[in-house]
């Protein structure tokens, strides 16, 4: 075989396995590696970690994982006796090797700016430290583009971009001032490397959150970013979901039989790239990896693909509606 048929079929080869592995893998292919050969989840322990909206969902199962492991943490969300029972569970995983004080809950909703330095202070003084903090709390969005009330734009990212930003730079600033090397994780989405339909505000505002920390990133080598970027996954988030109108939710539970990825696995995987401190990585069952990697590495052909799979089918792989057909909300 001459040279040049050599480096095509290896360009061949190379191509047929990332396209298997895209198929078969529930998350993208570094976060596939780094749980497999990288460090485990247990190389955190003792580290003081921050969740916020740790008292469902996602952030919920992330504390559990962390705690399971040995990691002290700090749960925030605005329903304390959520949060206390997350607490309850963390203790329980730990099996006796963290203590209640090794798990500090503080009541915070994340909209009042004005209480987050002190909430800051009272973790360092707790702890005498922290070394991550990951920004979970969120809430998603279904609602017409051209219906969105701009007050809604404006609460949405009030929630999902300013309220983040905010308490990650007193991060930052308590990393610098203290020599640290910090690390700082957000939750972004899929809706965070593609356009979501019906989630105008929600995806401008995942996407914002990628300027905001790829520019940290680059400004500041010292702070370790993390970029986790959940696909469909249980949780409660769409009933909490921002719609059309100020003040309203969706208020649609999301359904047992929906094609979604379990929070417990979508949290194990986030441990994971905080374990490892991957830099942008993203979780989610078919099709999400086509999404994720074809949305990000060929744009052409995404815009190509787009066209053939069509809104309404986007929207079902959204909503984690493959499986569904008989549901009239789900259409
Ligand atoms: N589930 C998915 O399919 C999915 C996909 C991609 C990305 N995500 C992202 O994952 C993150 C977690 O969402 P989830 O799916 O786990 O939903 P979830 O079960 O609804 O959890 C959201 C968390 O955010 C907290 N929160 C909401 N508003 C808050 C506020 N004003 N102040 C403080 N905390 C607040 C909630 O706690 P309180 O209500 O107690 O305050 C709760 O702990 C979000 O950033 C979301 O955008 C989820």
């Amino acid at each position: 075989m001459g040279f040049l048929a050599a480096i095509g079929l290896i360009v061949i080869i190379y191509y047929i396995v990332q396209f298997f592995l895209w198929t078969i893998l529930d998350c993208d292919i570094e976060l596939f590696l780094a749980s497999t050969l990288g460090k485990p989840i247990s190389s955190l322990k003792g580290k003081v970690v921050w969740i916020t909206g740790a008292s469902s969902g996602i952030g919920r199962e992330l504390a559990k994982i962390l705690s399971k492991n040995g990691v002290r943490l700090i749960l925030t969300a605005r329903n304390s006796r959520e949060l206390e029972a997350t607490k309850q569970e963390c203790l329980l995983l730990a099996g006796g090797a963290l203590n209640s004080d090794d798990i500090l809950v503080i009541t915070l909703d994340m909209l009042k700016f004005a209480y987050h330095q002190d909430t800051f202070n009272r973790v360092i003084q707790h702890f005498r430290g922290l070394h991550i903090l990951v920004n979970n709390a969120g809430r998603s969005q279904r609602a017409e583009w051209n219906k969105i009330d701009i007050n809604v734009d404006r609460e949405l990212f009030e929630l999902d971009v300013f309220s983040v930003i905010h308490l990650s730079r007193l991060a930052v600033t308590y990393f610098e001032q203290n020599n640290v090397k910090g690390q700082l994780a957000v939750t972004s989405s899929t809706a965070g490397l593609i356009g979501a339909p019906n989630s105008a505000s929600y995806t401008g505002a995942k996407h914002a959150l990628h300027g905001y920390y790829e520019a940290l990133r680059n400004e500041k080598p010292n702070i370790n970013v993390n970029i986790y970027c959940p696909g469909p996954t249980f949780s409660n988030f769409l009933q909490e979901a921002f719609v059309e109108i100020p003040g309203q939710k969706y208020n649609h539970p999301v359904q047992s039989d929906d094609k979604r990825m379990t929070a417990e696995r979508c949290a194990y995987l986030y441990a994971i790239a905080l374990a490892n401190n991957t830099g942008l990585c993203w979780s989610g069952i078919f099709p999400i990896n086509w999404i994720a990697y074809i949305g990000l590495y060929y744009p052409n052909i995404k815009r190509f693909l787009l066209a053939v799979i069509g809104t309404r089918r986007l929207q079902k792989i959204r909503d984690g509606r493959c499986n569904n057909t008989n549901d009239p909300s789900r259409a």
